[in-house]
């Protein structure tokens, strides 16, 4: 009994902090009149292609009023960033989301926003503002979709992305440019790299979970180093990728192949060669883990290890290895393909 009023105190206080948060420090904790605060939850986790709703209740009714549904954050630049209006009767989904954004409706009351297959692009914040003509009111909520988070390299070396490149690049592998909090999420699970690269808001940075002297200095604590916004044409970075889970799989054929004979293979299967983005999603939602370097759609060479062992690249954690992008006649790797 204890343990439970625990749990549901400490569920509370999550709440109320995330609460805090969303209003990135403008608006301070006041008691709405409508709206229903906290939400009955403040962050609602999904994966690509699933449906989801960010609930928005009503306490009561104005007599006169509308609400309005904005995606607050990441802000795709000159996107209409209105969602959804709606005045209790009728409601009118607008811009890239006008097709997948409905109103749940499950009662008079209930003004939560619908999504249904959600993409990589639908991550980040929603606001639910009641809009009365008085004292308009407003929460903050969170769509997250759950992803993997991967770095990623060019063809011809390190830091050749500007950041169109970088974002083109990760489109390319099934992928979008990583946020600052997908990045700082995959942090937090075990991602260390020691490449600097572009996210979406156009900063630049660098994960690190074992501080060392070329990454930024071993006197700092583990933690996200940044190099800041940079300059979008000038700079050249590598580039964070994210990725969700795929309706397809990926497969290996366990063939000694050249890169043309392999792209070959996995056509004859009807299949093509996997994307890293989906080598990744299969790695990480399906615990693929094969202990063989196959090609891939960019012409790298890589594989998947959930399960660490010795003589399987030697390293002591799972993860995507790779192999670069080795010379492409090498009759020396498989191939993974995606169907
Ligand atoms: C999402 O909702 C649509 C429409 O209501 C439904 O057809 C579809 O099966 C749902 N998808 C999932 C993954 O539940």
């Amino acid at each position: 009994m204890q343990s439970a009023a625990a749990v549901v105190l400490l569920l509370t206080c999550l709440t109320w902090t995330a609460a805090i948060l969303h209003h990135g420090g403008q608006t301070v904790q006041k008691t709405l009149r409508y709206l229903l605060e906290p939400p009955v939850y403040a962050e609602v986790s999904a994966r690509r292609g699933a449906n989801a709703t960010l609930p928005c209740l009503l306490r009561s009714r104005p007599p006169h009023y509308k609400v309005r549904w904005t995606k607050v954050e990441p802000l795709p630049r000159g996107l209409q960033n209105v969602v959804l209006v709606t005045n209790g009767h009728a409601h009118k989904a607008y811009g890239p989301l006008a097709r997948r954004a409905s109103l749940r409706r499950a009662h008079p009351l209930d003004a939560s926003l619908r999504l249904v297959n959600l993409e990589l692009e639908d991550d980040g914040q929603y606001r639910c503002e009641l809009i009365n003509g008085l004292e308009d009111e407003s929460v903050v909520l969170t769509l997250r979709i759950e992803g993997v988070v991967f770095p990623y390299q060019s063809s011809s070396g390190r830091y050749k992305f500007t950041y169109r490149q970088a974002k083109e690049a990760c489109e390319a592998q099934d992928a979008t440019l990583a946020t600052f909090h997908q990045l700082y999420r995959a942090w937090t699970e075990g991602l260390d790299w020691c490449n600097a690269g572009w996210l979406k808001d156009g900063t630049v940075h660098y994960p690190i979970l074992h501080s060392r002297a070329p990454c930024g200095g071993d006197h700092l604590l583990p933690g996200i180093r940044s190099y800041g916004p940079r300059h979008k044409t000038e700079d050249h970075f590598d580039t964070f990728c994210f990725t969700s889970i795929t309706s397809g799989h990926v497969f290996f054929v366990d063939e000694r192949l050249s890169f043309t004979e392999a792209d070959r293979v996995c056509r004859d299967k009807g299949a093509e060669l996997a994307r890293v983005g989906q080598l990744y999603s299969a790695w990480h939602f399906r615990r693929l883990d094969r202990c063989d370097g196959g090609w891939l759609h960019d012409g790298s060479v890589r594989f998947p290890i959930t399960a660490p062992r010795e003589h399987c690249g030697g390293l002591p954690n799972p993860g995507v290895r790779s192999f670069g992008y080795p010379d492409q006649t090498e009759r020396l790797y498989g191939a993974y393909c995606y169907g």
